[in-house]
Protein backbone atom coordinates (compact mmCIF):
# COMPACT_ATOMS: atom_id res chain seq x y z
CA UNK A 1 0.00 0.00 0.00
CA UNK A 2 1.14 3.55 -1.13
CA UNK A 3 2.23 5.80 2.67
CA UNK A 4 2.41 9.23 2.70
CA UNK A 5 3.76 10.85 5.79
CA UNK A 6 1.36 12.57 8.20
CA UNK A 7 1.01 16.39 6.89
CA UNK A 8 -1.74 17.26 9.76
CA UNK A 9 -2.38 16.10 13.17
CA UNK A 10 -5.26 16.73 14.93
CA UNK A 11 -5.16 16.06 18.56
CA UNK A 12 -7.90 15.82 20.86
CA UNK A 13 -9.04 19.13 19.25
CA UNK A 14 -12.24 20.91 21.35
CA UNK A 15 -13.75 24.37 20.61
CA UNK A 16 -16.39 26.05 22.72
CA UNK A 17 -18.14 29.13 22.53
CA UNK A 18 -19.55 30.99 25.37
CA UNK A 19 -22.54 33.05 24.54
CA UNK A 20 -23.67 35.90 26.34
CA UNK A 21 -21.81 35.14 29.32
CA UNK A 22 -23.94 31.97 30.17
CA UNK A 23 -24.81 29.32 27.59
CA UNK A 24 -21.55 27.05 26.30
CA UNK A 25 -22.03 26.31 23.28
CA UNK A 26 -19.54 23.20 22.60
CA UNK A 27 -18.82 22.63 19.18
CA UNK A 28 -15.92 20.48 18.82
CA UNK A 29 -15.62 17.40 21.27
CA UNK A 30 -12.30 15.91 21.32
CA UNK A 31 -10.98 15.39 17.71
CA UNK A 32 -8.57 12.99 16.49
CA UNK A 33 -7.51 12.80 13.25
CA UNK A 34 -4.40 12.75 10.93
CA UNK A 35 -3.83 13.76 7.48
CA UNK A 36 -1.42 12.42 5.20
CA UNK A 37 0.68 14.66 2.39
CA UNK A 38 -1.13 15.02 -1.10
CA UNK A 39 -3.94 13.84 0.25
CA UNK A 40 -7.94 15.16 -0.38
CA UNK A 41 -10.18 15.39 2.17
CA UNK A 42 -13.76 16.25 2.07
CA UNK A 43 -15.47 17.40 5.38
CA UNK A 44 -19.25 17.13 5.88
CA UNK A 45 -22.21 17.69 7.92
CA UNK A 46 -25.34 19.31 8.69
CA UNK A 47 -25.27 23.22 9.21
CA UNK A 48 -24.54 23.84 12.23
CA UNK A 49 -21.92 21.00 12.90
CA UNK A 50 -18.73 23.06 13.01
CA UNK A 51 -17.43 22.61 9.51
CA UNK A 52 -16.25 26.45 9.67
CA UNK A 53 -15.55 26.53 12.76
CA UNK A 54 -13.00 23.35 12.37
CA UNK A 55 -11.45 24.81 9.44
CA UNK A 56 -10.96 28.24 10.73
CA UNK A 57 -9.09 26.28 13.59
CA UNK A 58 -6.83 24.47 10.70
CA UNK A 59 -6.36 27.69 9.14
CA UNK A 60 -5.25 29.60 12.41
CA UNK A 61 -7.65 31.86 12.36
CA UNK A 62 -9.16 30.99 15.24
CA UNK A 63 -7.73 29.21 18.46
CA UNK A 64 -8.65 25.82 20.16
CA UNK A 65 -10.77 25.71 23.92
CA UNK A 66 -7.93 22.52 24.25
CA UNK A 67 -5.96 20.11 22.15
CA UNK A 68 -3.62 20.31 19.53
CA UNK A 69 -3.00 20.72 16.04
CA UNK A 70 0.18 20.15 14.00
CA UNK A 71 0.80 21.30 10.51
CA UNK A 72 3.87 19.88 9.17
CA UNK A 73 5.10 19.50 12.88
CA UNK A 74 4.75 22.86 13.52
CA UNK A 75 2.17 23.08 16.66
CA UNK A 76 -0.32 25.81 16.27
CA UNK A 77 -2.02 26.19 19.27
CA UNK A 78 1.11 27.46 20.73
CA UNK A 79 2.29 30.12 18.47
CA UNK A 80 1.59 33.53 19.29
CA UNK A 81 -0.80 36.15 16.45
CA UNK A 82 2.19 37.08 14.89
CA UNK A 83 3.80 33.89 14.20
CA UNK A 84 0.72 32.27 13.55
CA UNK A 85 0.41 35.32 10.79
CA UNK A 86 3.47 34.34 9.28
CA UNK A 87 3.09 30.31 9.34
CA UNK A 88 -0.16 30.83 7.40
CA UNK A 89 0.85 33.72 5.26
CA UNK A 90 3.87 30.58 4.13
CA UNK A 91 2.11 27.44 4.62
CA UNK A 92 -1.78 27.60 4.36
CA UNK A 93 -3.52 28.11 1.30
CA UNK A 94 -7.42 29.98 2.09
CA UNK A 95 -10.52 29.44 0.17
CA UNK A 96 -13.48 31.17 1.32
CA UNK A 97 -17.31 30.76 -0.25
CA UNK A 98 -17.71 34.45 -0.40
CA UNK A 99 -14.29 34.90 -2.08
CA UNK A 100 -12.84 37.65 0.35
CA UNK A 101 -10.61 39.82 -2.33
CA UNK A 102 -9.89 43.47 -1.46
CA UNK A 103 -12.07 45.35 -3.48
CA UNK A 104 -9.90 48.10 -4.23
CA UNK A 105 -7.24 45.80 -5.21
CA UNK A 106 -7.12 44.28 -8.77
CA UNK A 107 -6.88 40.68 -9.47
CA UNK A 108 -3.10 40.78 -9.94
CA UNK A 109 -2.73 42.80 -6.77
CA UNK A 110 -4.93 40.78 -4.84
CA UNK A 111 -2.73 37.33 -6.38
CA UNK A 112 0.51 39.20 -5.27
CA UNK A 113 -0.63 40.85 -1.64
CA UNK A 114 0.49 37.51 0.17
CA UNK A 115 3.74 37.46 -1.23
CA UNK A 116 4.17 41.14 -1.44
CA UNK A 117 3.98 40.54 2.45
CA UNK A 118 7.27 39.02 2.70
CA UNK A 119 8.95 41.65 -0.30
CA UNK A 120 9.42 38.75 -2.04
CA UNK A 121 11.26 40.31 -5.48
CA UNK A 122 9.15 37.66 -7.93
CA UNK A 123 5.95 38.31 -6.34
CA UNK A 124 4.53 40.52 -9.43
CA UNK A 125 5.88 37.43 -11.88
CA UNK A 126 4.79 34.51 -9.44
CA UNK A 127 1.63 36.26 -9.28
CA UNK A 128 0.68 36.42 -13.10
CA UNK A 129 2.31 32.72 -13.49
CA UNK A 130 -0.71 31.69 -10.52
CA UNK A 131 -3.50 33.97 -12.75
CA UNK A 132 -2.25 31.91 -16.03
CA UNK A 133 -2.84 28.49 -14.06
CA UNK A 134 -6.61 29.80 -13.16
CA UNK A 135 -7.29 31.05 -16.81
CA UNK A 136 -7.74 34.88 -15.76
CA UNK A 137 -3.88 36.18 -17.43
CA UNK A 138 -6.78 38.23 -19.24
CA UNK A 139 -8.33 39.79 -16.45
CA UNK A 140 -5.24 41.30 -14.49
CA UNK A 141 -6.02 44.25 -13.94
CA UNK A 142 -9.36 44.06 -13.39
CA UNK A 143 -11.21 45.18 -10.21
CA UNK A 144 -12.92 42.54 -8.52
CA UNK A 145 -16.15 44.43 -9.25
CA UNK A 146 -15.48 44.11 -12.87
CA UNK A 147 -15.23 40.33 -12.77
CA UNK A 148 -17.83 37.27 -12.66
CA UNK A 149 -18.21 35.28 -9.19
CA UNK A 150 -16.97 32.25 -10.77
CA UNK A 151 -13.61 34.74 -11.76
CA UNK A 152 -13.25 35.98 -8.93
CA UNK A 153 -13.02 32.58 -6.86
CA UNK A 154 -10.71 31.93 -9.74
CA UNK A 155 -8.59 35.33 -8.46
CA UNK A 156 -9.11 33.61 -4.71
CA UNK A 157 -7.52 30.25 -5.86
CA UNK A 158 -4.52 32.09 -7.71
CA UNK A 159 -4.30 33.79 -4.40
CA UNK A 160 -4.51 30.86 -2.25
CA UNK A 161 -2.23 28.52 -4.87
CA UNK A 162 0.61 31.28 -4.96
CA UNK A 163 2.10 30.35 -2.07
CA UNK A 164 2.56 27.09 -2.81
CA UNK A 165 1.05 26.27 0.39
CA UNK A 166 1.76 23.11 2.28
CA UNK A 167 -1.63 22.54 2.75
CA UNK A 168 -4.97 24.01 0.95
CA UNK A 169 -8.16 25.06 3.09
CA UNK A 170 -11.71 25.44 1.06
CA UNK A 171 -14.87 26.57 2.80
CA UNK A 172 -17.94 25.96 0.34
CA UNK A 173 -16.09 27.01 -2.73
CA UNK A 174 -18.53 26.54 -5.18
CA UNK A 175 -21.34 27.65 -2.20
CA UNK A 176 -21.55 30.61 -4.14
CA UNK A 177 -21.16 30.20 -7.44
CA UNK A 178 -24.42 28.85 -10.29
CA UNK A 179 -24.09 25.00 -10.93
CA UNK A 180 -22.25 25.01 -14.29
CA UNK A 181 -19.77 27.84 -12.95
CA UNK A 182 -19.61 25.85 -9.54
CA UNK A 183 -18.74 22.45 -11.99
CA UNK A 184 -15.91 24.58 -13.32
CA UNK A 185 -14.33 25.76 -10.61
CA UNK A 186 -14.31 22.46 -8.77
CA UNK A 187 -12.30 20.64 -11.67
CA UNK A 188 -10.00 24.06 -11.74
CA UNK A 189 -9.62 23.41 -8.27
CA UNK A 190 -8.80 19.54 -8.17
CA UNK A 191 -6.74 19.96 -11.56
CA UNK A 192 -4.53 22.10 -9.90
CA UNK A 193 -4.52 20.23 -6.55
CA UNK A 194 -3.54 17.02 -8.78
CA UNK A 195 -0.96 18.53 -10.57
CA UNK A 196 0.97 20.21 -7.52
CA UNK A 197 0.37 17.45 -5.35
CA UNK A 198 -1.22 19.47 -2.73
CA UNK A 199 -2.85 18.02 0.15
CA UNK A 200 -6.52 19.70 0.49
CA UNK A 201 -9.54 19.56 3.40
CA UNK A 202 -13.07 20.71 1.43
CA UNK A 203 -15.83 21.41 3.49
CA UNK A 204 -18.86 21.20 1.51
CA UNK A 205 -22.65 20.41 1.75
CA UNK A 206 -22.10 19.15 -2.23
CA UNK A 207 -21.98 15.72 -2.28
CA UNK A 208 -20.98 15.18 -5.57
CA UNK A 209 -17.84 17.20 -4.62
CA UNK A 210 -17.61 15.65 -1.60
CA UNK A 211 -16.98 12.40 -3.52
CA UNK A 212 -14.13 13.24 -5.47
CA UNK A 213 -12.19 13.60 -2.41
CA UNK A 214 -10.10 10.63 -1.49
CA UNK A 215 -11.45 10.74 2.27
CA UNK A 216 -14.75 11.83 3.33
CA UNK A 217 -15.52 12.72 7.03
CA UNK A 218 -18.72 13.85 8.33
CA UNK A 219 -19.15 16.00 11.69
CA UNK A 220 -21.72 14.94 13.50
CA UNK A 221 -22.72 16.04 17.50
CA UNK A 222 -19.03 17.89 17.87
CA UNK A 223 -16.90 14.90 16.64
CA UNK A 224 -16.06 12.73 13.48
CA UNK A 225 -18.60 10.00 13.42
CA UNK A 226 -18.39 8.24 10.36
CA UNK A 227 -15.20 8.14 8.13
CA UNK A 228 -14.88 6.32 4.84
CA UNK A 229 -11.27 5.75 3.30
CA UNK A 230 -12.33 5.52 -0.50
CA UNK A 231 -10.91 5.20 -3.95
CA UNK A 232 -12.53 7.85 -5.91
CA UNK A 233 -15.84 5.71 -6.33
CA UNK A 234 -17.08 5.38 -3.03
CA UNK A 235 -19.72 7.73 -1.66
CA UNK A 236 -20.72 8.61 1.92
CA UNK A 237 -23.80 9.42 3.59
CA UNK A 238 -24.05 12.19 5.34
CA UNK A 239 -27.02 11.77 7.55
N1 LIG B 1 -18.25 33.15 17.49
C1 LIG B 1 -19.23 32.32 17.85
N2 LIG B 1 -19.89 32.48 19.02
C2 LIG B 1 -20.87 31.64 19.41
N3 LIG B 1 -21.27 30.56 18.68
C3 LIG B 1 -20.65 30.35 17.50
C4 LIG B 1 -19.61 31.21 17.03
N4 LIG B 1 -19.18 30.74 15.82
C5 LIG B 1 -19.95 29.65 15.57
N5 LIG B 1 -20.82 29.42 16.58
C6 LIG B 1 -21.79 28.30 16.64
O1 LIG B 1 -21.07 27.11 16.40
C7 LIG B 1 -21.86 26.20 15.65
C8 LIG B 1 -21.07 25.74 14.43
O2 LIG B 1 -20.94 26.81 13.50
P1 LIG B 1 -20.19 26.65 12.11
O3 LIG B 1 -20.21 27.96 11.43
O4 LIG B 1 -18.86 26.03 12.36
O5 LIG B 1 -21.14 25.58 11.38
P2 LIG B 1 -21.04 24.98 9.90
O6 LIG B 1 -21.00 23.49 10.03
O7 LIG B 1 -19.94 25.63 9.15
O8 LIG B 1 -22.46 25.39 9.29
P3 LIG B 1 -22.87 25.80 7.77
O9 LIG B 1 -22.95 24.50 7.01
O10 LIG B 1 -24.22 26.43 7.94
O11 LIG B 1 -21.85 26.75 7.23
C9 LIG B 1 -23.15 26.92 15.34
O12 LIG B 1 -24.13 26.46 16.22
C10 LIG B 1 -22.83 28.38 15.57
O13 LIG B 1 -23.96 29.08 15.99
MG1 LIG C 1 -19.89 26.91 7.49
Amino acid sequence: MEQSSTILEINDLSKFFIHADTQMIEVLTGINHEVGEGKTVAIVGDSGSGKSTLLSLLAGLDQPTSGNLFLKGHDLTTMDEEALARFRAEHIGIIFQQFHLMSHLTALENVSLPLDMFHKPDAEERAREALVQVGLDHRQHHFPHQLSGGECQRVAIARAIVIEPAILLADEPTGNLDNQTGEQVADLLFNLVQSNGMTMILVTHNEGLAARCEQQVTLKDGNFSIEHLINGYNHVKTQ
